[in-house]
Protein backbone atom coordinates (compact mmCIF):
# COMPACT_ATOMS: atom_id res chain seq x y z
CA UNK A 1 0.00 0.00 0.00
CA UNK A 2 1.16 3.59 -0.96
CA UNK A 3 3.92 1.73 -2.53
CA UNK A 4 5.10 5.34 -4.44
CA UNK A 5 4.84 7.37 -0.87
CA UNK A 6 7.59 5.03 0.16
CA UNK A 7 9.80 4.91 -2.63
CA UNK A 8 9.55 8.64 -2.56
CA UNK A 9 10.49 8.31 1.55
CA UNK A 10 13.43 5.46 1.07
CA UNK A 11 15.18 7.93 -1.85
CA UNK A 12 14.90 10.59 0.61
CA UNK A 13 16.83 8.29 3.01
CA UNK A 14 19.42 8.41 0.46
CA UNK A 15 20.31 11.30 0.13
CA UNK A 16 20.90 12.24 3.70
CA UNK A 17 22.39 9.13 4.43
CA UNK A 18 25.12 9.81 1.82
CA UNK A 19 28.93 9.00 2.41
CA UNK A 20 30.70 11.50 4.14
CA UNK A 21 34.35 11.43 5.41
CA UNK A 22 33.24 13.34 8.44
CA UNK A 23 31.08 10.56 9.95
CA UNK A 24 33.24 6.99 11.29
CA UNK A 25 32.44 4.39 8.43
CA UNK A 26 31.19 2.14 11.60
CA UNK A 27 28.44 4.63 13.08
CA UNK A 28 27.24 5.26 9.31
CA UNK A 29 26.82 1.50 8.19
CA UNK A 30 25.19 0.90 11.88
CA UNK A 31 22.76 3.61 10.79
CA UNK A 32 21.89 2.30 7.40
CA UNK A 33 21.54 -1.29 8.30
CA UNK A 34 18.78 -0.45 10.51
CA UNK A 35 16.90 2.97 8.05
CA UNK A 36 17.53 0.37 5.28
CA UNK A 37 16.34 -2.84 7.15
CA UNK A 38 12.34 -1.83 5.50
CA UNK A 39 9.71 -1.57 7.72
CA UNK A 40 6.07 -0.43 7.04
CA UNK A 41 7.41 3.31 6.83
CA UNK A 42 3.71 4.17 8.45
CA UNK A 43 4.97 7.24 9.66
CA UNK A 44 6.67 9.10 6.94
CA UNK A 45 3.64 7.77 4.77
CA UNK A 46 1.28 9.48 6.99
CA UNK A 47 3.13 12.91 6.88
CA UNK A 48 3.05 13.29 3.24
CA UNK A 49 -0.95 11.35 3.06
CA UNK A 50 -1.74 14.11 5.55
CA UNK A 51 -0.19 17.35 3.60
CA UNK A 52 -1.46 15.41 0.29
CA UNK A 53 -5.01 15.51 1.89
CA UNK A 54 -5.24 19.01 3.07
CA UNK A 55 -3.96 20.49 -0.65
CA UNK A 56 -0.77 20.48 -0.10
CA UNK A 57 1.98 19.51 -2.29
CA UNK A 58 3.76 16.17 -0.53
CA UNK A 59 7.15 16.41 -2.02
CA UNK A 60 7.39 20.01 0.16
CA UNK A 61 7.13 17.08 3.38
CA UNK A 62 9.80 14.63 2.25
CA UNK A 63 11.85 16.00 4.76
CA UNK A 64 9.45 15.54 7.68
CA UNK A 65 8.72 12.34 6.33
CA UNK A 66 12.43 11.13 6.20
CA UNK A 67 13.10 12.84 9.66
CA UNK A 68 10.71 11.56 11.46
CA UNK A 69 11.27 7.99 10.34
CA UNK A 70 14.91 8.34 11.90
CA UNK A 71 13.38 9.21 15.08
CA UNK A 72 11.00 5.91 14.73
CA UNK A 73 14.69 4.42 13.56
CA UNK A 74 16.73 5.41 16.45
CA UNK A 75 13.56 4.57 19.28
CA UNK A 76 13.46 1.39 18.00
CA UNK A 77 16.98 0.51 18.04
CA UNK A 78 17.05 1.53 21.36
CA UNK A 79 14.26 -0.32 22.36
CA UNK A 80 15.64 -3.64 21.40
CA UNK A 81 18.81 -2.81 23.79
CA UNK A 82 19.53 -5.02 26.54
CA UNK A 83 18.47 -3.04 29.28
CA UNK A 84 15.52 -2.24 27.61
CA UNK A 85 13.31 -4.79 25.86
CA UNK A 86 16.39 -7.11 24.88
CA UNK A 87 15.24 -8.42 21.37
CA UNK A 88 17.45 -10.22 19.18
CA UNK A 89 15.47 -9.41 15.66
CA UNK A 90 13.80 -6.36 14.05
CA UNK A 91 12.94 -6.14 10.55
CA UNK A 92 13.68 -9.12 10.13
CA UNK A 93 17.34 -8.98 10.69
CA UNK A 94 19.73 -9.13 13.78
CA UNK A 95 19.33 -5.90 16.18
CA UNK A 96 21.66 -3.85 15.49
CA UNK A 97 23.32 -4.23 18.86
CA UNK A 98 23.69 -7.90 17.91
CA UNK A 99 25.04 -7.11 14.26
CA UNK A 100 27.47 -4.24 15.55
CA UNK A 101 28.16 -3.75 19.36
CA UNK A 102 26.05 -1.98 22.23
CA UNK A 103 28.03 0.87 22.47
CA UNK A 104 27.49 1.45 18.53
CA UNK A 105 23.90 1.15 18.53
CA UNK A 106 23.69 3.69 21.38
CA UNK A 107 25.57 6.25 19.33
CA UNK A 108 23.57 5.18 16.02
CA UNK A 109 20.44 6.10 17.46
CA UNK A 110 21.54 9.66 18.89
CA UNK A 111 22.72 10.29 15.28
CA UNK A 112 19.60 9.59 13.89
CA UNK A 113 17.75 11.68 16.53
CA UNK A 114 19.94 14.79 16.06
CA UNK A 115 20.12 14.32 12.34
CA UNK A 116 16.31 14.29 12.29
CA UNK A 117 16.10 17.33 13.65
CA UNK A 118 19.16 19.09 11.30
CA UNK A 119 17.16 17.88 8.22
CA UNK A 120 13.56 19.25 9.35
CA UNK A 121 15.56 22.92 10.48
CA UNK A 122 17.57 23.23 7.13
CA UNK A 123 15.10 21.85 4.72
CA UNK A 124 11.37 22.47 5.40
CA UNK A 125 10.41 26.11 4.59
CA UNK A 126 9.55 28.71 5.16
CA UNK A 127 11.05 29.39 8.46
CA UNK A 128 8.01 29.30 10.66
CA UNK A 129 6.59 26.30 9.11
CA UNK A 130 10.29 24.62 9.88
CA UNK A 131 9.93 25.66 13.49
CA UNK A 132 6.60 24.81 13.97
CA UNK A 133 7.37 21.20 12.83
CA UNK A 134 10.48 21.33 15.07
CA UNK A 135 8.54 21.62 18.13
CA UNK A 136 5.93 18.98 16.86
CA UNK A 137 8.67 16.22 16.78
CA UNK A 138 10.20 17.57 19.86
CA UNK A 139 7.73 17.25 22.02
CA UNK A 140 6.34 14.19 20.38
CA UNK A 141 10.04 12.52 20.94
CA UNK A 142 10.53 14.00 24.20
CA UNK A 143 10.13 13.47 27.75
CA UNK A 144 6.07 13.71 27.28
CA UNK A 145 6.18 11.97 24.29
CA UNK A 146 7.58 8.85 23.04
CA UNK A 147 10.69 8.76 25.59
CA UNK A 148 8.55 9.49 28.85
CA UNK A 149 6.07 6.57 27.41
CA UNK A 150 9.65 4.30 27.22
CA UNK A 151 10.00 5.17 30.92
CA UNK A 152 6.81 4.24 32.00
CA UNK A 153 6.74 1.49 29.71
CA UNK A 154 9.49 -0.04 31.74
CA UNK A 155 8.16 0.92 35.24
CA UNK A 156 4.91 -0.49 34.71
CA UNK A 157 7.24 -4.02 34.02
CA UNK A 158 9.64 -2.98 36.90
CA UNK A 159 8.83 -2.23 40.27
CA UNK A 160 11.87 -1.71 41.19
CA UNK A 161 12.52 1.31 39.23
CA UNK A 162 8.52 2.70 39.88
CA UNK A 163 7.26 6.23 40.87
CA UNK A 164 6.39 6.64 44.50
CA UNK A 165 3.22 7.57 43.35
CA UNK A 166 2.57 3.86 41.27
CA UNK A 167 3.63 1.92 43.99
CA UNK A 168 1.20 -0.57 44.90
CA UNK A 169 -0.91 -0.05 41.35
CA UNK A 170 -3.10 -2.94 42.09
CA UNK A 171 -6.40 -2.28 41.06
CA UNK A 172 -7.74 -2.78 37.45
CA UNK A 173 -9.02 1.19 36.71
CA UNK A 174 -5.25 2.63 38.00
CA UNK A 175 -3.49 -0.24 35.73
CA UNK A 176 -5.90 0.81 32.79
CA UNK A 177 -5.50 4.30 33.03
CA UNK A 178 -1.77 3.59 33.58
CA UNK A 179 -1.35 1.62 30.36
CA UNK A 180 -3.32 4.47 28.18
CA UNK A 181 -1.10 6.63 29.59
CA UNK A 182 2.32 4.78 27.82
CA UNK A 183 0.57 3.74 24.47
CA UNK A 184 -0.41 7.73 24.35
CA UNK A 185 2.81 8.62 24.80
CA UNK A 186 5.52 5.80 23.52
CA UNK A 187 3.34 5.31 20.19
CA UNK A 188 0.92 7.69 20.06
CA UNK A 189 2.86 11.24 20.17
CA UNK A 190 5.03 10.35 17.36
CA UNK A 191 1.80 9.50 15.05
CA UNK A 192 0.24 12.22 16.00
CA UNK A 193 3.09 15.00 14.78
CA UNK A 194 3.13 13.00 11.61
CA UNK A 195 -0.23 14.21 10.80
CA UNK A 196 0.20 17.54 12.09
CA UNK A 197 3.83 18.60 10.41
CA UNK A 198 2.02 17.13 7.37
CA UNK A 199 -0.95 19.28 7.54
CA UNK A 200 1.58 22.33 8.90
CA UNK A 201 3.28 21.93 5.17
CA UNK A 202 0.63 22.18 3.53
CA UNK A 203 -0.43 25.68 5.65
CA UNK A 204 -3.42 24.19 6.83
CA UNK A 205 -5.89 25.75 9.40
CA UNK A 206 -5.65 25.52 13.37
CA UNK A 207 -8.86 23.64 13.42
CA UNK A 208 -7.48 21.42 10.45
CA UNK A 209 -4.57 20.74 12.61
CA UNK A 210 -6.55 19.78 15.13
CA UNK A 211 -8.70 17.23 13.72
CA UNK A 212 -5.46 15.70 12.42
CA UNK A 213 -4.06 15.71 15.73
CA UNK A 214 -7.26 14.07 17.12
CA UNK A 215 -7.26 11.37 13.88
CA UNK A 216 -3.70 10.85 15.10
CA UNK A 217 -4.56 10.23 19.07
CA UNK A 218 -6.89 7.37 18.12
CA UNK A 219 -4.91 5.77 15.28
CA UNK A 220 -2.09 6.30 17.69
CA UNK A 221 -3.66 3.75 20.39
CA UNK A 222 -4.93 1.78 17.81
CA UNK A 223 -1.79 1.18 16.60
CA UNK A 224 -0.28 0.10 19.78
CA UNK A 225 -3.16 -1.88 20.85
CA UNK A 226 -2.67 -4.01 17.00
CA UNK A 227 0.95 -4.26 18.47
CA UNK A 228 0.28 -6.03 21.07
CA UNK A 229 -2.46 -7.88 20.00
CA UNK A 230 0.47 -9.04 17.39
CA UNK A 231 2.73 -9.77 20.06
CA UNK A 232 0.52 -12.63 20.95
CA UNK A 233 -1.28 -13.66 18.17
CA UNK A 234 1.61 -12.76 15.16
CA UNK A 235 4.02 -14.84 13.59
CA UNK A 236 7.55 -14.06 13.83
CA UNK A 237 8.81 -14.25 10.00
CA UNK A 238 6.11 -12.22 8.41
CA UNK A 239 6.48 -9.38 11.86
CA UNK A 240 9.91 -9.39 11.06
CA UNK A 241 10.93 -9.22 15.01
CA UNK A 242 10.74 -11.61 17.92
CA UNK A 243 6.91 -12.56 19.27
CA UNK A 244 5.45 -13.47 22.43
CA UNK A 245 7.70 -11.44 24.26
CA UNK A 246 5.76 -8.85 25.92
CA UNK A 247 4.43 -11.42 28.80
CA UNK A 248 7.60 -12.55 29.42
CA UNK A 249 8.81 -9.16 30.54
CA UNK A 250 5.96 -8.76 32.19
CA UNK A 251 4.73 -5.66 30.34
CA UNK A 252 1.33 -3.72 31.03
CA UNK A 253 -0.40 -4.61 27.43
CA UNK A 254 -3.98 -4.08 26.75
CA UNK A 255 -4.61 -7.74 25.81
CA UNK A 256 -2.98 -8.41 29.07
CA UNK A 257 -5.42 -6.48 30.97
CA UNK A 258 -8.81 -6.77 28.61
CA UNK A 259 -8.54 -10.34 26.73
CA UNK A 260 -7.90 -10.42 22.95
CA UNK A 261 -11.82 -9.94 22.05
CA UNK A 262 -11.73 -6.61 24.33
CA UNK A 263 -8.93 -5.38 22.45
CA UNK A 264 -9.84 -5.95 19.18
CA UNK A 265 -12.87 -4.25 19.81
CA UNK A 266 -11.83 -0.85 21.55
CA UNK A 267 -9.08 -0.86 18.44
CA UNK A 268 -12.09 -1.08 16.30
CA UNK A 269 -13.87 1.85 17.51
CA UNK A 270 -10.24 4.08 17.88
CA UNK A 271 -10.20 3.62 14.29
CA UNK A 272 -13.89 4.10 13.12
CA UNK A 273 -13.84 7.47 15.69
CA UNK A 274 -9.94 8.39 13.44
CA UNK A 275 -12.44 8.26 10.13
CA UNK A 276 -15.05 10.04 11.85
CA UNK A 277 -13.18 12.78 12.76
CA UNK A 278 -11.99 13.43 9.18
CA UNK A 279 -15.21 13.33 7.65
CA UNK A 280 -15.03 17.47 6.85
CA UNK A 281 -11.78 16.32 4.35
CA UNK A 282 -14.18 14.43 1.86
CA UNK A 283 -12.62 12.86 -0.73
CA UNK A 284 -9.37 14.42 0.24
CA UNK A 285 -9.14 12.08 3.48
CA UNK A 286 -9.84 8.90 1.87
CA UNK A 287 -6.31 7.58 1.69
CA UNK A 288 -5.94 8.79 5.40
CA UNK A 289 -8.89 6.48 6.03
CA UNK A 290 -7.47 3.92 3.90
CA UNK A 291 -4.29 4.24 6.09
CA UNK A 292 -6.25 3.70 9.09
CA UNK A 293 -7.86 0.65 8.25
CA UNK A 294 -4.44 -0.90 7.58
CA UNK A 295 -3.34 -0.32 11.43
CA UNK A 296 -6.47 -2.70 12.06
CA UNK A 297 -6.38 -5.45 9.47
CA UNK A 298 -2.26 -5.59 9.31
CA UNK A 299 -0.70 -8.86 10.18
CA UNK A 300 2.99 -7.60 10.38
C1 LIG B 1 6.97 -0.78 16.03
O1 LIG B 1 6.61 0.15 15.06
C2 LIG B 1 7.07 -0.13 17.35
C3 LIG B 1 5.84 0.48 17.84
C4 LIG B 1 5.73 1.74 18.06
C5 LIG B 1 4.69 -0.36 18.14
P1 LIG B 1 6.26 -0.29 13.58
O2 LIG B 1 5.35 -1.47 13.61
O3 LIG B 1 5.80 0.90 12.82
O4 LIG B 1 7.69 -0.77 13.04
P2 LIG B 1 8.30 -0.74 11.57
O5 LIG B 1 8.72 0.66 11.31
O6 LIG B 1 7.26 -1.21 10.59
O7 LIG B 1 9.48 -1.66 11.64
C1 LIG C 1 7.96 0.32 21.34
O1 LIG C 1 6.95 -0.47 21.78
C2 LIG C 1 7.57 1.70 21.16
C3 LIG C 1 8.74 2.52 20.85
C4 LIG C 1 8.76 3.76 21.19
C5 LIG C 1 9.90 1.99 20.14
P1 LIG C 1 7.29 -2.02 21.73
O2 LIG C 1 8.46 -2.33 22.59
O3 LIG C 1 6.04 -2.77 21.96
O4 LIG C 1 7.71 -2.19 20.19
P2 LIG C 1 8.18 -3.56 19.55
O5 LIG C 1 7.06 -4.55 19.78
O6 LIG C 1 9.47 -3.94 20.20
O7 LIG C 1 8.33 -3.23 18.08
MG1 LIG D 1 9.38 -1.54 24.25
MG1 LIG E 1 10.12 -3.67 22.09
MG1 LIG F 1 5.46 -4.53 20.95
Amino acid sequence: MFDEFRKIVEEGFERYLAPSDDCPARLRESIRYSVEAGGKRLRPVMVLLACEACGGDPTDAIPAAVAIEFIHTYSLIHDDLPAMDNDDLRRGRPTNHKQFDEATAILAGDGLLTLAFEIVAREIKPAEVAVACVVDLASAAGIEGMVGGQMADLQGERPEIADAAQAGTDDQSRKIAQLEAIHLRKTGRLLRSALTMGGRIAKADKNTIEMLDHFGKCIGLAFQIADDLLDITGDAAKMGKGVRKDAELGKLTYPGLWGLEESRRRARSLIDEACRSIEPLGDRGLRLEALARFVLERDH
